[in-house]
């Protein structure tokens, strides 16, 4: 076929794009030119664990965010690939909650079975993105590292598969400059280890704030405080653990709060939050938006709608991980491929518009999990992608939270049902917080 496709990034989302174009090969299509390029040494994007933090050997931001001993934060089986289980992979069924090494081995597992890793260009960051309008046609600018040499090369189509929990959000706090301790970002945080016997203050109230003080907690820490903006997480978090509201101030190791409360903290981790952060676009073909279910601008959530031959994969706030950048990257695939015709820019934005109205009527984690559920499906009617039931798994999340809700220490004892396959997950051998090993090997080998 007589057209180039340009992928930014080999993490879970680009590499389900390199796979829709594998699919559609094996049913006879012809497919484009394809160049994937990739910043890190390796694919897997963000579960691709490094123990650098700042700029890497090259100078460059280290993209990674995952930390030593990170177990999947939901089951398994949401997330499970329609067109590659979980069983097919280990050739027997594993517990629900894996730690990220497992999860790693899983996705790139699916690509090395198709010899994808030969579209990827390693150490390759795109510095710089244009659209010329006379041509109809991109020029992409990447630096490939190992021989640090800048060039560019001209595409029809792009994908920016980029992540967006790389750069982190950190907000100022009088009195942080002069804090006795550590203050990092969530970002920057590797070995719980690290905290043990301290009290840590972690600033923030969503995924990374309650896996990151629960894992300091499993690792020895003293005291765990949560620090909120907007609303307390609410979990029956044991006795070490308190929630209290914004932190306005530190002095010395004493921290303020908005309620006029204070503590005595040792370390400050800002669970705060990332950026959609794409400084290789420029403003016209660049999303801005914040973490949320739709962001707008993007029809069916792919699509740049004011440049339709620019597509985003997985820039929503996720419920749904791996399989719904799957479907999104089959959507994109079929608008290239031209299978699928796209409405005027009008019908497109005020589609958009509907989504973003029913995104803000939800007001609980449900409704948005049956947003995205809902998404999905729509997707899911315009491509081939396998019908892999994402109203089951809206059930799966549902039950997911309950069991947060129950225990947080314990939620991952729970076993979900595999959609794909049927098959009910084994439990965990060990409790969770007794599991302080973490690799693929003791994992399969206790469980
Ligand atoms: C701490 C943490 C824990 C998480 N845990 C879970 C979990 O338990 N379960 C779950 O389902 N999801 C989890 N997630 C969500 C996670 O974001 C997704 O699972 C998934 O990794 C997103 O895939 P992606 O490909 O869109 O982005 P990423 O995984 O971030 O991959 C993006 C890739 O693009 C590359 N890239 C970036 N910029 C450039 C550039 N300019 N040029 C070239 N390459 C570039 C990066 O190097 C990277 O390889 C977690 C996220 C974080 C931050
Ligand atoms: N596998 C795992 O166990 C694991 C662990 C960590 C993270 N993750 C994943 O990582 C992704 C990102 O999660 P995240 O928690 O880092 O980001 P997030 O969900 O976007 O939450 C950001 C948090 O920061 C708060 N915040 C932002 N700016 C602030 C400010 N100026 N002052 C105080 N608080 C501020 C927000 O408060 P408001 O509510 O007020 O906006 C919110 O609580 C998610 O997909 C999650 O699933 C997974």
């Amino acid at each position: 076929m007589s057209f180039r496709v340009a992928i930014i990034g080999a993490g879970p989302s680009g590499l389900a794009q390199l796979r829709a174009f594998e699919a559609a090969e094996k049913q006879g299509v012809a497919i484009p030119e394809i160049v994937c390029f990739e910043k890190q040494e390796d694919w897997g994007g963000i579960w691709n664990y490094t123990w650098r933090t700042g700029l890497d050997e090259y100078g460059e931001p280290v993209h990674g965010s995952m930390y030593r001993y990170l177990w999947s934060n939901g089951p398994k089986e949401a997330l499970e690939f329609a067109d590659y289980s979980f069983e097919e992979h280990f050739g027997r069924p594993i517990p629900s909650y894996p730690p990220r090494e497992v999860l790693w081995d899983y996705i790139v597992g699916r690509v090395k079975k198709g010899n994808l890793r030969r579209f990827i260009r390693f150490r390759t960051p795109v510095r710089d993105v244009s659209y010329d309008e006379s041509s109809g046609k991109f020029t992409v600018t990447v630096r490939d590292l190992k021989n640090d040499h800048l060039y560019s090369e001209v595409f029809d189509y792009v994908v920016v598969a980029a992540g967006h929990f790389s750069t982190p959000n950190v907000p100022e706090f009088p009195g942080l400059d002069k804090f006795p301790g550590r203050v990092l970002h969530a970002h920057d945080f590797r070995d719980a280890a690290e905290f043990a016997g301290k009290r840590v203050l972690c600033v923030g109230s969503s995924y990374s704030s309650e896996d990151i003080g629960t894992q300091c907690y499993k690792y020895g820490a003293k005291e765990i405080t949560f620090s909120y903006r907007s609303n307390p997480m609410g979990f029956a978090f044991p006795e070490a653990f308190s929630e209290v509201p914004l932190l306005l101030k530190v002095e010395g190791k004493t921290a303020h709060f908005k309620d006029g409360t204070k503590k005595e903290v040792d370390a400050i981790i800002l669970c705060t939050g990332y950026q959609h952060h794409f400084p290789f676009l420029p403003d016209e073909l660049r999303l801005k938006t914040n973490n949320r279910l739709w962001p707008l601008g993007l029809y069916k959530g792919v699509v740049w709608e004011k440049n339709p031959k620019l597509f985003y994969l997985g820039m929503q706030d996720q419920y749904y991980t791996f399989n719904m950048f799957d479907v999104q990257a089959w959507f994109a695939r079929d608008v290239m491929l031209g299978k699928v015709s796209l409405p005027s820019l009008e019908d497109m934005q005020a589609d958009s518009a509907a989504y973003r109205v029913a995104e803000e009527a939800g007001t609980t984690p449900a409704d948005g999990i049956d947003f995205q559920c809902g998404y999905i499906r729509d997707l899911l009617g315009r491509t081939d992608y396998p019908d892999f039931k994402p109203e089951v798994m809206a059930e799966q999340f549902k039950e997911w939270k309950h069991h947060k809700e129950e225990n947080v220490l314990t939620y991952r004892h729970h076993s979900f049902r595999s959609i794909i396959t049927g098959t009910l997950a084994p439990p965990l051998h060990t409790a969770w917080m007794e599991q302080k090993e973490d690799s693929l090997k003791s994992f399969l080998a206790n469980n």
